[in-house]
C-alpha cells in the first residue's frame, strides 16, 4: 500500500485507550489498543496467530488478552503464554507488537521497521494538554484517501466557499499566502495574514470581539500525520509588542492528525485548543459543535471527490494556481517519504 512507512501516526486519543480493547486500522494494519493496569498503552496486531480471530473481539485477563475463539493467551509484548489442550506453547506463537507512545494527549503508533522507531522524532502539540489552554476534539471517519485531506488543509482559501457562515469570510480567499519548505526538518509552512478583516461567527461568538479583526493563519505541517494551524485573532490594530508579547490577542491552536486507515479511508482527528474564555463551557460547546460542522463539510466534499477520483482513469491533469503551493509541496514531500 502506498503510505509513508517508518513514520509515527496518531492512532487514538489517550482518553480512548483504557480497559477496553480498541480496534483501529492504521495504514492498512489492524491493531488492537489497550492500557495495562499500570497505565501503559499497548498496541498489538489484531489477529490471533492461530486462526486470525480479532483480539479486539476477545477479552482481557489482567494485562493479557485471551483470544475469544480458542483461548490463545497473549502478554502485552504479543508473546503467546498459553494455548488450550497442551503444555507446550509453540515458539513462533506471537503477534507483532507495535511501538506506542503517549504524548500531548495523543496515542502515537510507529508503522514500519521495528528497529527504526525513534520516539524523539514525534512532532509536538503541547497545547493539547497544557493548563493554559482548553481543548475540544473529535474524530470523523473519512471515506477518502488521506492525500485529499492534506490538500484540503494546506489550502484554506476553501474556507470562503465551503465554510461560509462558520470560519470563511471573503478575505480568506482574497489574501495571498506565503509558503516555506524546510526540507531538512520536513516541515511545510503556509501563512496568510489578514488585516482589517471580517470576523467569522466561529471567532466572533467565541472570543466576544466585536467589529473587524486582524486574523493570522500560520500553518505548520509535519508530514505525514500532524497538521498545526496557529490561528491568531485580535481587534484590528492590536499588534504583538516589540518583545513579542501578544497577550492581547486570542489564540486558537487547531490541530489535525491525518491518519490513513486504508488506501481510500482516513481517520480525521480534529482538535481546537484556545487560550481565551478558558472557564466558559458554553464557548467550549460552541467551538466543538462549530468545528465538527466544519469538519463534516470537508468530509462531505472529500467523500464526493474520492468517488470522482475512483471512477476516472489515471492521468487526469489538474490545474494548479498560487493557493496550491503548500499543497503541492506537501505532495512532493509525501511522495518522497512513500518512495523511501
Ligand atoms: S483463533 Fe485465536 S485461539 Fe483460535
Ligand atoms: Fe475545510
Amino acid at each position: 500500500m502506498a503510505f509513508p512507512r517508518n513514520q509515527w501516526y496518531v492512532a487514538a486519543y489517550g482518553s480512548e485507550v483504557g480497559d477496553g480493547l480498541l480496534a483501529r486500522t492504521i495504514c492498512g494494519e489492524p491493531i488492537v489498543f489497550y492500557r495495562t493496569r499500570d497505565g501503559r498503552p499497548v498496541g498489538l496486531a489484531d489477529r490471533c496467530v492461530h486462526r486470525r480471530y480479532p483480539l479486539s473481539a476477545s477479552h482481557r485477563d489482567g494485562d493479557r488478552i485471551v483470544c475469544g475463539y480458542h483461548g490463545f493467551t497473549y502478554d502485552p509484548d504479543g508473546v503467546c503464554v498459553a494455548v488450550p489442550g497442551q503444555r507446550r506453547v509453540p515458539r513462533t506463537a506471537r503477534v507483532p507488537r507495535y511501538h506506542v507512545v503517549e504524548q500531548d494527549s495523543l496515542i502515537w503508533v510507529w508503522i514500519g521497521d521495528d528497529d527504526k522507531a525513534d520516539p524523539a522524532a514525534i512532532p509536538r502539540a503541547p497545547w493539547l494538554d497544557s493548563p493554559d489552554y482548553v481543548t475540544v476534539r473529535g474524530m470523523e471517519p473519512l471515506a477518502a484517501r488521506y492525500e485529499l485531506l492534506v490538500d484540503n488543509l494546506m489550502d484554506l482559501s476553501h474556507e470562503t466557499y465551503l465554510h461560509a457562515g462558520y470560519i470563511g469570510t471573503p478575505e480568506v480567499a482574497a489574501t495571498p499566502i506565503t509558503t516555506e519548505v524546510d526540507e531538512e526538518a520536513g516541515v511545510i509552512y503556509v501563512s496568510r495574514r489578514m488585516k482589517d478583516a471580517e470576523c467569522p461567527p466561529f471567532y466572533a461568538k467565541s472570543t466576544g470581539i466585536e467589529g473587524r479583526i486582524d486574523r493570522w493563519q500560520d500553518i505548520e505541517y509535519h508530514p505525514p500525520c500532524l497538521y498545526l494551524l496557529h490561528s491568531r485573532i485580535a481587534p484590528t490594530g492590536v499588534e504583538p509588542g516589540p518583545d513579542g508579547d501578544d497577550s492581547r490577542a486570542c489564540h486558537a491552536e487547531i490541530v489535525y492528525a491525518i491518519t490513513p486507515e486504508t488506501e481510500t479511508t482516513t481517520h480525521d482527528f480534529w482538535m481546537v485548543a484556545r487560550d481565551f474564555a478558558l472557564d466558559d463551557e458554553e464557548v467550549s460547546a460552541f467551538l466543538a459543535e462549530s468545528n465538527r460542522t466544519v469538519v463534516l463539510q470537508d468530509v462531505e466534499a472529500l467523500n464526493l471527490l474520492e468517488k470522482v477520483i475512483a471512477a476516472e482513469p489515471e492521468g487526469y491533469q489538474e490545474l494548479s494556481i498560487n493557493i496550491d503551493t503548500g499543497g503541492l509541496a506537501a505532495r512532493r514531500m509525501l511522495q518522497r517519504m512513500t518512495a523511501r
